[in-house]
């Protein structure tokens, strides 16, 4: 799929009944939404868990106006970091997960003037490491004590690296 045939666009309550569709099961949504995130979910537990209304969060649509791929950010210890990454099951595997991450890496680290991103992976979710790694994102120690980062692997790296891997423009990236 090509980045021009994509919005970027908030997330609102509109597309909330498809991003619900792409998860179906317990271990998908503990994958995707951390250990905390209950299963079955209706709206309510799903936005309250989600906490899409607290924090930016993000969509791609197609050119009809469907939800392609979801994601949020904040700063997290002076990263944009990066969480809930989410790409509809039907476009997996065709770049979607690239041009998500390129879009709100450059939008993040635009915000709130920042050069870095991180996020949080599942050791177990190889394919979600694999292209996170091709971006540039490398394993570090987090610095603080968490009860459940045993499970995962703490990533970080430059914007400029993430945004040159994807091609998207480098030069609103914080210094
Ligand atoms: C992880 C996820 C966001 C990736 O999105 P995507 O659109 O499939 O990824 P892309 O098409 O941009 O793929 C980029 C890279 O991912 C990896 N990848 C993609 N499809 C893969 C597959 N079937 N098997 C293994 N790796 C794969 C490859 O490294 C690929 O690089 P390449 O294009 O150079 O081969 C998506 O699989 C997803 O939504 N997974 C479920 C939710 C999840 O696990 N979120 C992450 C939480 S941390």
């Amino acid at each position: 799929m090509q980045g021009a045939d994509l919005a970027f666009t908030r997330f609102s309550e509109t597309h909330l009944s498809q991003l619900m569709g792409w998860i179906d099961s317990e271990a998908q949504c503990r994958q995707w939404g951390g250990p905390r995130f209950r299963f079955p979910f209706d709206a309510r537990s799903f936005t309250e868990d989600c906490c899409w209304r607290e924090l930016p969060s993000f969509v791609l649509e197609d050119a009809a106006g469907c939800a392609v791929a979801f994601g949020q950010y904040y700063n997290r210890l002076n990263c944009c970091h990066l969480g809930r990454l989410i790409v509809a099951p039907a476009v997996r595997g065709l770049g979607v997960g690239r041009q998500l991450i390129s879009r709100l890496v450059a939008q993040g680290c635009r915000e709130f003037g920042l050069n870095r991103s991180s996020l949080f992976v599942l050791k177990k979710n190889q394919r979600a490491l694999a292209l996170y790694e091709k971006l540039g994102y490398r394993k570090q120690i987090y610095p603080e004590p968490v009860e459940w980062l045993d499970m995962c692997h703490y990533l970080v790296a430059p914007a400029k690296e993430i945004l040159a891997a994807t091609n998207s423009s480098t030069d609103k990236v914080g210094k």
